[in-house]
């Protein structure tokens, strides 16, 4: 399972890459604004700076609702670096765009997620990735993991090559989760990766080897 990190905050995108287990990163427009990014040419700075911090696919989202601006707004994205990757939501216009796209050869990854209906049509669209919401299921008593479960069973099935990336993770063992029911991506918050680390026994196993190293000075 590949691991992108869901921030646009330079310094964790820094951190998680130097652990070396990162295989990309995922933007919206709230992790943009979170970060105090304003105006196009600062977004559009800002996606090139995180494409020179990581070698891996940089999901940069269209902020036009309609088709005509979704297709404007993904070319210039498309454009700005090789590793963009179009993040486009997945409404009537959204669809068609992602099939523009595709059929340009421009990778998308397509948000807002909530069933395996939407999922089907994300994937006819030829998007390289969809983006199912779990933890935002789970926030109205809904299983996100079950979501993810049936869409990657739906794809298998079907065989088609759009890759599900688990978005909205909100901690460590929904990773674990969607490794149990075969996510090919999930998209994370770093501490909800370094959660993956902790493990009591590592760490009186740790203490037992540095008491016991001390003997053999
Ligand atoms: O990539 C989408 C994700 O960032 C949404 O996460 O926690 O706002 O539901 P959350």
């Amino acid at each position: 399972m590949k691991f992108f990190i869901d921030t646009a905050n330079l310094a964790q995108i820094k951190e998680a890459n130097e652990l070396g287990v990162l295989d990309g990163v995922t933007t919206n427009p709230s992790l943009m604004a979170k970060e105090g990014i304003k105006g196009k040419e600062n977004v559009l700075n800002h996606y090139l700076a995180i494409c020179d911090l990581v070698d891996g696919d940089v999901s940069a989202e269209v902020l036009a609702t309609d088709y005509e601006g979704m297709v404007k707004e993904g070319l210039e994205l498309a454009k700005l670096h090789k590793q963009i990757v179009v993040k486009i939501p997945c409404t009537k216009d959204g669809i068609k765009a992602i099939k523009f796209f595709t059929d340009k050869g421009i990778r998308t990854n397509c948000t807002l997620v909530f069933s395996v209906g939407q999922a089907l049509l994300v994937a006819k669209a030829g998007a390289t990735y969809v983006s199912p919401f779990v933890g935002r299921l789970d926030d109205i008593s809904t299983d996100g993991i079950d979501l993810i479960a049936r869409i990657v069973d739906m794809y298998r099935e079907y065989d088609f090559d759009t890759q599900v990336l688990a978005a909205s993770i909100r901690h460590t063992m929904h990773i674990n989760q969607c490794v149990e029911v075969g996510a090919d991506v999930a998209t994370c918050p770093l501490s909800a990766i370094e959660g993956l680390l902790k493990h009591p026994l590592t760490d009186s196993g740790l203490a037992t080897f540095i008491a016991d190293a001390k003997k053999m000075d």
